[in-house]
């Protein structure tokens, strides 16, 4: 018996677990320590009243025989998947129905959708980055190249047409910096994949934040898209689905490579390893599109957008140099006074017990960089800011 050695590649434990175990640890040490935390990225809010009452109506039909359920379609229930497919109308995309697979969340599918290509791919992935698309492929022996992100390009890196890629992942609005591609930005992003034949995995699940209407919410805003691009979307962020879980997968029909629809080979997969997201939680997820949905979901959003310009605000008036927080959850801040991003994530914990993420868990170019989440409550990001302006300023 042979262990896939590929594993023993990674680092000892995935980034947000390292976090959540340090943490753990210094509140057993210290129990006074009254800790705000800003580091994973998950929601607080409750659902909206829609969801809830979406999720009480389908626990009623389930404890009845004419309206019980048992297996789902494994591609989704039609009710959520045209509720979908109304969302991207109303952003000007036009995607099929059929186009569109649900699942329990973007996380899943975006390692999922690896089954799909050889191990002989080279992938593209820019730096920093969500460490599951990295991880996920070291997982599977996959040779990685990396894009540079840097203050210098606002941590948005551009293709460079000399560098051979197959697989190519972007985040938009990004995780970790918070910085958001503009159209034409992505537009060279999707020209690139097209000319070499590469997929491109778009992550979109936090196109939510996006407030400015000259920014895009999905890749199929770009023309040519559709040949290229798979989208991953959730609820996660959108609706507060984070222990819900439900999200969404587009895979285009005109998406085809090696003769093959890549369309057909996900609903393969699906059909065969996934037995769909459960009927209660797809309820509840197409309630989030009617419009009572959005409306309160909205309303969290904009109580996240005021924590997010909280601070913001504070790193300006302490002169400190950021991106993102705009239109996305994600603040992405210089470490002060030249501080490593470990020096400054056990600085901050233990000086004014506050908890981020440091950037070098993203990448080799997170390194002196640290992010901070908006996702907390008002009160907490105020204390917060102020523990931080009491410490740095
Ligand atoms: C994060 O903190 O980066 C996110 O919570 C990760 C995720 O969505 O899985």
């Amino acid at each position: 018996m042979k262990i896939n050695t590929h594993y023993l590649d990674l680092e000892e434990s995935y980034l947000f677990s390292e976090i959540a175990h340090r943490v753990a640890r210094y509140t057993e040490e210290h129990p006074e320590a009254d800790v705000i935390r800003m580091g994973i990225g998950d929601v607080t809010l409750p659902l909206c009243e829609a969801a809830v009452q979406a999720l009480h109506s389908a626990a009623d039909d389930q404890s009845k025989k004419e309206s019980f359920h048992g297996y789902g379609p494994e591609q989704g229930y039609d009710f959520l998947r045209d509720a979908v497919c109304r969302y991207y109308a109303k952003m000007g995309v036009t995607v099929d129905v059929d186009d569109i697979f649900i699942g329990d969340g973007a996380k899943s599918d975006v390692g999922n959708i690896l089954d799909l290509f050889d191990k002989d791919n080279t992938v593209l992935i820019p730096d920093p980055v969500y460490p599951v698309y990295r991880d996920t492929n070291v997982m599977a022996g996959r040779r990685i190249v990396y894009a540079d992100a840097n203050r210098e390009n606002g941590f948005l890196p551009m293709p460079d047409p000399t560098v051979k890629a197959d697989i190519i992942y972007l985040c938009s609005p990004n995780n970790p910096t918070g910085a958001v591609y503009s159209r034409p930005q992505l537009a060279e992003w999707v020209k690139y994949a097209n000319d070499q034949d590469a997929v491109l995995l778009f992550d979109a699940a936090y196109e939510a934040f996006v407030r400015d209407p000259e920014l895009p919410r999905s890749i199929y805003e770009i023309e040519g898209a559709r040949t290229c691009a798979i989208e991953f979307c959730s609820l996660s962020k959108t609706a507060g689905f984070t222990g819900m879980r439900c999200g969404y997968t587009v895979v285009p029909s005109e998406l085809t490579r090696g003769g093959a629809s890549l369309r057909a080979l996900w609903l393969r997969r699906q059909t065969t390893k996934f037995n769909g997201a459960s009927y209660p939680i797809q309820k509840a997820a197409a309630a989030v599109f009617t419009p009572e949905g959005m409306a309160g979901c909205r309303a969290n959003l904009e109580v996240y957008r005021e924590n997010a310009r909280m601070i913001a605000g504070t790193l300006d008036e302490l002169g400190i140099w950021y991106v993102g927080g705009i239109n996305s959850p994600y603040i992405w801040m210089q470490c002060p006074n030249g501080m490593t991003s470990w020096e400054f994530f056990d600085f901050l914990l233990e000086k004014a017990h506050i908890v981020g993420t440091p950037g070098s868990g993203f990448g080799k170019n997170g390194e002196g960089f640290f992010r901070l989440t908006a996702f907390g409550s008002p009160e907490g990001t105020k204390e917060a800011m102020r523990r931080l302006k009491e410490l740095l300023g």
